[in-house]
């Protein structure tokens, strides 16, 4: 049986170019707004096991702080060693009010 949607912010919680952490199903999540697009990924740099929550946005990409790769929010990929691992994604939805995030990711490292 596929996992349930889970309501984890207010739909106008991120303005354009901010970022929160969130927990679903027991999995810290990274919500992004690019300009008005969400993107939901693992917020665990997978070089170092570091939350990206601390790194900053550039464009459609996280930076992670402690050695500086940058990922893909949208497909999840490592741009720039040293990570190589992609991070996981996540489907998201707006309805109700609410950000639903689907716990299931959309791809897998
Ligand atoms: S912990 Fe993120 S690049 Fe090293």
């Amino acid at each position: 049986m596929d996992a349930p949607w889970i309501a984890v912010a207010a739909a106008d919680a991120l303005a354009a170019g901010e970022f929160i952490s969130v927990t679903a199903a027991g999995q810290r999540c990274l919500l992004a707004n690019v300009d008005g697009v969400l993107y939901a990924v693992e917020d665990n740099c997978s070089h170092e096991d570091y939350p990206l929550a601390f790194g900053c946005l550039e464009g459609a990409r996280i930076k992670c702080s402690l050695h500086g790769s940058r990922f893909d929010l949208a497909s999840g990929a490592a741009c720039e060693e040293p990570a190589v691992t992609p991070l996981r994604t996540y489907r998201l939805m707006v309805a109700d009010g609410q950000i639903w995030l689907h716990p299931s990711s959309s791809t897998a490292n």
